[in-house]
């Protein structure tokens, strides 16, 4: 973990699960943790990479816009912020369906990265809850948030990211989880945090992406933990504190788990916002 480190390197989109309100309940495991090569598979808003900023990471996300957005502010900053600026006009209904209609056109297809990226962060600003939703064609679902005064264009922010990602050796992958720890080894810390498991009455919940994320991935992802205690790095899982994954990570030879206490959207109305259990399971690589 870097000793100065830069505030302003903080997520710039809105991305449900963010754990930027767990910080504080994470710290102090976090804190001890000495390690090497920082890996993330489950990126999405980067809270945690950002509240870290290590030197030397490998981050990945299933979603192919979100890791393109990345990288355009690694490697194309001052062609986003131009197209981004373009947008700082358009909070408004009218202008925010045409430009979420874009995918639906074949125009959209001759897109560039960096026009992609900037309608990306344009439509998680405006959009109801900053949720990105996909349909089963993969456009971009979600309804008009009426916020008075988004953040379209957050400079400082993107700047600071911009050098942070630069002035570091930050790789970005997209994939399965799975692929962008293979070259994990003894000292590496991967933290975990996929798509939680749902309790019963959540089934129906909106999920992350098209796919869905199962049982069989959750265990997929248990197995892959042990594998990689057993080579020596350090794993930290986030997930919901279900009888399901209490019971998939009760082996006390590798893991501790500690409870958490969120403040999520328990249910479809944002409005309902309630105190909910989840677990920070932390594995210890063996020495
Ligand atoms: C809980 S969110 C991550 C939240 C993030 N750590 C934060 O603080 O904002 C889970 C992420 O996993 C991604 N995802 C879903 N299935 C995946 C898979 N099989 N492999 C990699 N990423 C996946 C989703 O696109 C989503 O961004």
């Amino acid at each position: 973990m870097k000793k100065n480190k830069n505030l302003l390197v903080q997520p710039f989109l809105k991305w449900a699960g963010g754990k930027r309100q767990l910080i504080p309940q994470m710290e102090k495991y976090l804190k001890k943790i000495k390690y090497t090569n920082y890996y993330e598979p489950f990126i999405g808003g980067g809270s945690i990479l950002f509240y870290l900023q290590p030197h030397k990471a490998i981050v990945n996300d299933y979603n192919k816009d979100l890791i393109e957005c990345y990288k355009c502010i690694k490697d194309n900053y001052d062609e986003l912020i131009g197209e981004l600026e373009k947008y700082e006009t358009k909070n408004n209904e009218e202008d925010f369906y045409k430009i979420r209609e874009v995918d639906r056109k074949e125009e959209y297809k001759k897109w560039t990265v960096v026009e992609k990226a900037a309608r990306l962060i344009y439509l998680n600003r405006t959009c109801y809850n900053g949720l990105f939703r996909l349909n089963s064609l993969g456009q971009f679902n979600t309804p008009f948030g009426r916020y008075k005064n988004p953040n379209i264009c957050n400079k400082p922010v993107l700047k600071a990211l911009h050098e942070y990602f630069n002035n570091n050796d930050i790789v970005f992958m997209q994939g399965d989880f799975e692929n962008c720890c293979e070259n994990a080894s003894k000292g590496s810390l991967v933290y975990f945090d996929p798509p939680y498991d749902q309790f019963e009455e959540q089934v129906n919940f909106v999920g992350y992406t098209e796919n869905g994320f199962t049982r069989e991935d959750q265990k997929r992802l248990k197995n892959l933990c042990d594998r990689l205690i057993d080579k020596g790095c350090t794993v930290i899982i986030s997930n919901s504190s279900t009888p399901f994954i209490r019971k998939l990570y009760n082996d006390k030879s590798r893991y501790t788990i500690h409870t958490l206490i969120a403040k999520r959207n328990i249910n479809s109305n944002a409005k309902k916002r309630g105190e909910i259990e989840e677990v920070l399971i932390i594995g210890e690589g063996k020495k």
